[in-house]
């Protein structure tokens, strides 16, 4: 029944990783979990499908602590997220994990979530010079910022589980990076990856494995991370061609050049297909596709995917070919 049920804090419950979680669990009546779904307006289109779904919907917003505190309150778990692509303030995104860190503790959460990602200043120091010091003590600010938050967990004291999600295949349809023509007419995707492996996810199924995380408290203390398929560059755009009916070529371009591409995030980018490229072992080592798959049984291979997301992805007609 639910209010035998556990309730789980769902952060940025509309959007993709906490929406995943918030639908996975409102799918799985027996997995003995309600979702509590956090949000600024819970008047939105997507906060009334959670609430139409079954979910208790409160208003909340990182910008306001007391507000997270409350929302957290006879919680069992809580799925923290941050959303840097919001703001590109890497100093506000750690301000917000440790506003949930707080509010876990003060609530008394038994089971937190961090979704969170590798400090690579571990592996390339800020006096590395391989790639470029951003903002003056970061080399890649989205995920630095995430891992040296997981500290704030910690000293808190709120037992967490440290979720390391991975590249989303959402980006092809929301973040540009879908195949486009280049000069030859031809289609094709651009990343600094070389021949390397890029773990990559579908964003619904981040959810799905944070549910099989929550249904497993021995995880608790480990950090852990999840993917759907490595591909390398080519295996992707061979996937694209397959579903597109036309040639996609990969194009591999040097990450100082992905750098100076000049949109919003390009050196941010650009340093972390680096970080992926040249750390490609550690990198791919920390994300299991066997072990995404045991938490999440429904987990998509990057065909699936595409194949189910197929008339989302918007692919410019090659010059000279439209009316
Ligand atoms: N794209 C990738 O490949 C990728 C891969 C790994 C990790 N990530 C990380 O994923 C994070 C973003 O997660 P996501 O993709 O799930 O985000 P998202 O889809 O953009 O969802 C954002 C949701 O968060 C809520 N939100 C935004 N600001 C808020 C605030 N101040 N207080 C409370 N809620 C707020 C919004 O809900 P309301 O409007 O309803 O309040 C919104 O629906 C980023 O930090 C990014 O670095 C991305």
């Amino acid at each position: 029944m639910q209010n035998e049920s556990k309730t789980i804090a769902v952060v940025g419950a509309t959007g993709a990783q906490g929406g995943g979680l918030a639908r996975a669990i409102l799918a799985d009546p027996s997995s003995g979990f309600a979702v509590r779904a956090l949000t600024r307006d819970p008047n939105s289109d997507k906060a009334r499908a959670l609430a139409d779904a079954g979910a208790e919907v409160v208003r909340a917003d990182l910008g306001d602590p007391s507000s997270i505190e409350d929302a957290f309150v006879g919680a069992y778990g809580a799925f923290c997220v941050t959303f840097f692509w919001d703001h590109f303030s890497p100093e506000r995104e750690k301000a917000e994990a440790r506003t949930m860190a707080e509010a876990a503790r003060e609530a008394g959460v038994k089971h937190a979530i961090w979704s969170t990602l590798e400090d690579t200043r571990l592996w390339c120091p800020l006096d590395d010079d391989r790639m470029p010091t951003l903002m003056g003590e970061y080399k890649v600010p989205h995920c630095d910022a995430k891992g040296e938050a997981d500290a704030y967990f910690r000293e808190a004291g709120v037992p967490t589980t440290f979720l390391l999600t991975s590249f989303y295949w959402d980006n092809f349809i929301h973040f540009g990076m879908g195949p486009t023509p280049g000069p030859d007419g031809r289609l094709g995707i651009t990343f600094p990856m070389d021949d390397r492996a890029l773990p990559g996810i579908a964003a619904e199924d981040i959810g799905r494995c944070a549910l099989g995380i929550f249904k497993r408290p021995e995880l608790i203390g480990q950090k852990l991370g999840i993917a759907g398929e490595h591909l390398t560059g080519d295996e992707m755009a061979a996937a694209f061609g397959r579903v597109l009916g036309q040639e996609v070529v990969y194009n591999a371009v040097p990450p100082e050049v992905y750098r100076s591409f000049g949109f919003p995030g390009a050196e941010d980018l650009g340093n972390m297909f680096q970080f992926k490229r040249d750390f490609n072992d550690d990198f791919r080592t920390s994300r299991s596709v066997e072990f995404s798959r045991e938490l999440n049984p429904s987990l998509q291979s990057f065909d699936q995917w595409l194949q189910a997301n197929q008339s989302r992805l918007s692919i410019p007609e090659p010059a000279g070919t439209s009316s």
